[in-house]
């Protein structure tokens, strides 16, 4: 059948999506699928049944496309659609409400604060203590993202994270090695790929260096002792059946170096595909190329 790979849309990381999306339309092209880019700032969804789409690979990152309302517009539309349904995108999109979670089945994620001006952000930081990330709560790719040290940081911390969402995250900073790690597959049968540890500049792995540089170095195999790999997979696969996630997603956790302890950080529902991203690296290392993970994440496309 006809399918769509869903990229670009109007959030801030519409750029990001644009290069997953080419990638996976390019993959699945040479696989032979009747795939189309579909990008939903240019086009109401209501076309893709028009124009007979029977399935779509949402490529799409960020508000209105990983956030659970284009995953809603495809239930109504009746079109099988790839990642998690309308709740658990919904909810991983927003850090504070997969938080509230994890936290309450006993998952391990730094301590946070929800705050709504500049004074509570530094009494965010008197509570939590020093080094602290200020954050949007629901946004991607560390847009909008500081981490402070100083009170006399915090407002303009609070105002550029504020840009982005009322809702503004303080989260303790955990000291340690930056990971991620992928999960395909649904239920009891959702499986943690290879984790991947990130080593960015001064541990500054932020949007330039996500997509632009070449000065962040990516260890996969993990070098982590294997029990601790074990545990982390264990732990990842924990926070998405948690959230009733489905298809695939990408975790990121912070382990603390004094006592290795592992903490989530947040769940991605809709991870990018691009040259330098994530999942596809750690396929890799599972020995499945970009362009079978592309066919595998759209077989598992749902409603
Ligand atoms: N938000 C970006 C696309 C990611 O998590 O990969
Ligand atoms: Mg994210």
């Amino acid at each position: 059948g006809k399918v769509a790979v869903l990229m670009g849309g109007s959030s801030s990381e519409r750029e990001v999506s644009l290069m997953s999306g080419g990638g996976v339309l390019q993959a699945l092209l040479a696989r032979g699928v009747d795939a189309h880019a579909f990008d939903p700032a240019h086009h109401d969804l209501t076309e893709l049944k028009r124009a007979g789409y029977d399935r779509c690979f949402i490529a799409l990152h960020g508000r209105h496309g990983e956030d659970g309302t284009v995953q809603g517009a495809l239930e109504l539309l009746g079109i099988p659609y790839t990642g998690p349904g309308v709740m658990a995108s919904s909810i991983a999109m927003d850090k504070i409400m997969t938080k509230r979670i994890w936290r309450f089945e006993g998952l391990p994620t730094p301590d946070w604060r929800l705050v709504a001006s500049a004074a509570e952000t530094e009494q965010a930081l008197e509570a939590l203590g020093a080094p602290m990330i200020v954050k949007p709560s629901r946004e991607g790719s560390t847009i909008g993202l500081t981490k402070v040290t100083t009170a006399a940081q915090c407002a303009e911390a609070y105002a550029l994270a504020s840009r982005y969402d009322p809702e503004v995250l303080c989260e303790q900073f955990i000291e340690g090695d930056e990971t991620t790690c992928p999960v395909l597959g649904q239920g009891a049968a959702a499986k943690a790929l290879p984790v991947i540890r990130i080593v960015a500049p001064e541990g500054n792995y932020d949007y330039q260096n996500k997509y632009f540089t070449d000065v962040t170095q990516y260890h996969c195999p993990s070098g982590l002792p294997q029990a601790e790999e074990e545990a982390i997979q264990r732990l990842v696969e924990q926070s998405f059946r948690t959230l009733n996630c489905r298809g695939w997603a990408r975790a990121d956790i912070m382990i603390r170096a004094s006592d290795r302890q592992p903490f989530l950080l947040e769940i991605n529902t809709s991870p990018g595909m691009t040259g330098h991203s994530l999942v596809p690296m750690s396929a890799r290392a599972a020995g499945i190329s970009y362009e079978d993970l592309c066919l595998r994440i759209l077989a598992s496309a749902s409603l």
